[in-house]
Formats: structure tokens, C-alpha cells, sequence
């Protein structure tokens, strides 16, 4: 991006709000300067402003906090009160209150950060983290990417250009046993692997009722909230946690969860990009205010396998006896993973053992670790936001299939879809005015 196409997304970005008229010459001045492209050294302390501060973010807040060489200096979130706990959290947790600022241009815009946590709803990761990047901040972005595949894009192009350390928050890629069962299945060991089934049967997704629209809670900014989504009037149901079941905001189980069993899926076969995409589902057991699919089941055609996305939310029948998991079926037995485990089931008088992994340990310090690292050797973290692109994408083709009903045929390199005009035009959503996301 030259110069002044980055002047007019800080411009665009800036929206409407008059009082922010400082923040915006303090933002210009830095995208014509070297101020901010600092990397950080080897004794360094990394500081942290975190953007969205609810119940992810507080927990990455803390996970953060776990190293020594990291303090979080600001915290940011439309929502006081949830800035006001995650302030007192730091300050319980380090004896030292961060500041707290309600827009996220004023975390951008500050000489302290270093290190910017995106963990706001889905649709409010594309803008603070490209603008991050273009002052010369490294990103940790919650899971998924974004809310389509055009922000995705426009976030890569940024990262890149501007040098960034960009870590997407799917932690089980920090996990070991994890990896210990990727190396097995990229061993060949299974044989020919045809397919690949990946499933979140939720029991604990339970349907959110039908609440009326309401006046917009004190301390909220709600237009703020809503950022580059349609307008509209304020409803409890659509709010805090519950935003992951509106297209307008996410896209349902199929990316919330399906990011992190798909990852796991991407990484242990690593293909080519699916030829064909096909998604059905709906509500079939719930009448209440939500939009995405409480069922879902997207077939991908790899060009030698295939991949199934399941998912079920209140589900009380769970498949394998396990409320999620990825199994890679291959000729000679299958290996089950899940969060905390993996095992092997031998195949008949395949000479494979039955193998059985356990691992309890929470992987994000890992991941945060990962990233904190990487901010300091200049590499590529483990989900860098090429990779965690890539996987944003597969899971959103899903939807694209589903809301198109019609079979997704997917160019990567042109990230288009070819013969279906109603999925292709998913691959960007619009944005409501003043923001406009840079391309
Ligand atoms: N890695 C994981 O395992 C994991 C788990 C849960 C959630 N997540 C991800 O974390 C993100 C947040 O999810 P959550 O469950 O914490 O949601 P949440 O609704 O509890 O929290 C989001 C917070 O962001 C704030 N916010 C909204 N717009 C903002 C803006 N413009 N500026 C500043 N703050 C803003 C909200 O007020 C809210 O407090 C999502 O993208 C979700 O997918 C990841």
C-alpha cells in the first residue's frame, strides 16, 4: 500500500467520531515515519494493548501476563464495564492499573505498544489489525482471521508488507501432542489417507431464546460495537458472546470452531486447495433469534481425499463418543485427536499398535510464547497470517457453499469462485461508511 492509500484507510478508519481529531494527526504523522518500526530487542520488555477485552481476552490478557517480559500497558473495549474488570485484573495481577481507552485507534496510536491482542468479535479483527501493522505493532488476532476472505487478504497484504510478526490464535498449533500426531500421520504409518472427518458436537451451545430489541446498556458505545456491520438497533441477543451466531458479525460453529479442528486437519495433510465445496444445514431444533446453522455438514473435495466439517450445537448424541475431534481414516487404522489426546485404532492385520496419547496441559502460553518470541527473532510464528488465512478461508467456503446452496468451485490464487456469482460475491462483505476496509 503507497503512502497516500494508507493516509486515506487511516482517514476512513478514523470514522466520524470529531474528538478523535488528535489521535488522527498523531496516526498520520506516524505512517510517514519510522517512530513506531521498532523491533524489539533481546532484553526488551514487550508491551501489550489489548482490544477487546470479554471473555477471550481477558483470558489471553492473562496468558500474556504469565511471561515476565510482557506488561500490558493499555486495555481497550466499547463495553466499561468489561474494561474496567480486565483493567483491575492487570492491576491485581502486576500491581499496576493500564490505561483504559474506549477506541481502538487510541491503542493504535500509542508509542508504547508494541504488541497489539485483537479479540474483539469477529468482524472488528480486519481494521485494528491491518492499522497495527502499518504503524509497525505486531498482532496477536483471535481465531478466525476475520469474517471473509477479503479481510483475510487485506490483513496478509499488510502483515507482509509491513514486516509484521502476526499470530492467529488458534492455539492448538502450539500443542504438543498435537504435533506428536501430526508427525505420525505424516509418517505414512495410517497408509493412504481418503478421508478426513473433523466434528464439534456441542452439548453446552444452548439456543439463546428470542429476546426483544432493547436500549443500548450505560457505558456501551453500540455504534462503536457495531463498526463495519449494518446498522441496526440494539438487541441483548446479538451482543456479548452470542455475536458468533449473526452473519453480519461471524459465521456460526462452522468457523468459530471449525478454524480450530480444520487447522489441525489443513496442517497433518497439508493439500492443495479443495476443488469442490458443497455445505448443508440449518436450524432444525431451534426457533430462537439466532441466523447461523445449529447443523452443519460440509463436504471438501480434496484432489485425494476428502474432508467432512460436522457440527451439532446442544448436541447430546456425540460422534465417537466425543464431543469434538479430528479422525484421519487411512487404509492400514485411523488416528482420533481432540484437544487433550490423541489415539490410533489399528486396522485388521495391519501390524499397526493401538496407541493412546494424553495431554492436559492448556496450549496457549505456548502459543502466546510463540508469538513472543517471533516479535523478538523476526520469524514467522507457527499460525502466521498467511497460514491462519488459508484455514479462515477453507471454513469460510463452507458458508459460502451453504448460503449459495450451490457447490463452491474455488480459484486460490484468484480467491474467486467460478460458476456461482452468489458465493463469489461472499468473498468480500461490504462495510458500513465511514470504515472501509484497504485493498
Ligand atoms: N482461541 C480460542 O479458543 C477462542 C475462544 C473463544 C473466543 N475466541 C475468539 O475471541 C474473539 C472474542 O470472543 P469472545 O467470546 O471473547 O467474545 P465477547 O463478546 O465475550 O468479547 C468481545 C469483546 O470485544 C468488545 N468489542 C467489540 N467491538 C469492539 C471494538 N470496536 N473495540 C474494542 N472492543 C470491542 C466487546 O465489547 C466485548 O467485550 C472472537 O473472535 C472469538 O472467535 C477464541
Amino acid at each position: 500500500m503507497n503512502d497516500l492509500s494508507r493516509r486515506g484507510f487511516i482517514k476512513a478508519s478514523m470514522g466520524s467520531l470529531a474528538a478523535l481529531s488528535m489521535a488522527r494527526k498523531a496516526t498520520a504523522a506516524s505512517m510517514n515515519s519510522a517512530v513506531y518500526r521498532s523491533v524489539v530487542g533481546a532484553n526488551d520488555r514487550i508491551r501489550l494493548g489489548a482490544i477487546g477485552t470479554g471473555g477471550m481476552g481477558k483470558g489471553d490478557i492473562m496468558t500474556f501476563l504469565k511471561f515476565d517480559d510482557v506488561d500490558c500497558v493499555a486495555v481497550c473495549d466499547v463495553d466499561s464495564s468489561r474494561m474496567a474488570e480486565a483493567a483491575k485484573m492487570v492491576e491485581d495481577a502486576r500491581g499496576k492499573r493500564p490505561d483504559e481507552v474506549k477506541d481502538w485507534r487510541h491503542i493504535i496510536d500509542r508509542k508504547d505498544v508494541d504488541a497489539v491482542l485483537v479479540a474483539t468479535p469477529d468482524h472488528w479483527h480486519a481494521l485494528p489489525t491491518i492499522a497495527a501493522c502499518e504503524v509497525g505493532k505486531d498482532v496477536y488476532c483471535e481465531k478466525p482471521l476475520a469474517t471473509s476472505i477479503g479481510e483475510g487478504r487485506a490483513m496478509v497484504k499488510a502483515a507482509l508488507a509491513h514486516k509484521r510478526v502476526v499470530q492467529m490464535g488458534t492455539q492448538w498449533r502450539s500443542a504438543p501432542h498435537m504435533a506428536a500426531a501430526v508427525e505420525y500421520i505424516q509418517s505414512g504409518k495410517l497408509g493412504k489417507i481418503r478421508l478426513v472427518r473433523c466434528w464439534a458436537y456441542l452439548e453446552w451451545i444452548k439456543n439463546i431464546g428470542n429476546p426483544a430489541d432493547a436500549p443500548v446498556p450505560e457505558g456501551v458505545d453500540y455504534d462503536m460495537w457495531l463498526g463495519p456491520a449494518p446498522k441496526r438497533t440494539f438487541n441483548p441477543g446479538r451482543f456479548h458472546f452470542n455475536f458468533r451466531w449473526f452473519w453480519d458479525y461471524a459465521g456460526g460453529l462452522m468457523t468459530d470452531w471449525g478454524v480450530h479442528l480444520l487447522n489441525i486437519a489443513l496442517w497433518a495433510m497439508d493439500p492443495p486447495a479443495p476443488l469442490r465445496v458443497t455445505s448443508a444445514g440449518g436450524k432444525y431444533v431451534w426457533d430462537d433469534l439466532s441466523e447461523t446453522p445449529d447443523t452443519q455438514h460440509t463436504l471438501y473435495q480434496f484432489p485425494d481425499f476428502t474432508l467432512i466439517w460436522e457440527h451439532e450445537a446442544e448436541a447430546r448424541a456425540q460422534l465417537d463418543g466425543r464431543e469434538h475431534g479430528v479422525c484421519f481414516h487411512g487404509q492400514n487404522g485411523s488416528l482420533t485427536l481432540w484437544s487433550n489426546g490423541w489415539e490410533v485404532l489399528p486396522g485388521k492385520d495391519s501390524g499397526l499398535e493401538p496407541e493412546k496419547h494424553e495431554d492436559n496441559n492448556d496450549s496457549r502460553p505456548a502459543h502466546v510464547r510463540n508469538f513472543l518470541d517471533c516479535m523478538r527473532s523476526r520469524q514467522k510464528p507457527v499460525e502466521d497470517v498467511e497460514t491462519g488465512h488459508y484455514v479462515s478461508s477453507i471454513a469460510h467456503l463452507g458458508n459460502m457453499a451453504l448460503l449459495s446452496k450451490d457447490v463452491v468451485e474455488w480459484n486460490p490464487k484468484l480467491e474467486r469462485v467460478w460458476g456461482n456469482p452468489a458465493a463469489n460475491r461472499m468473498v468480500t462483505k461490504p462495510y458500513r461508511a465511514p470504515w472501509k476496509l484497504p485493498v
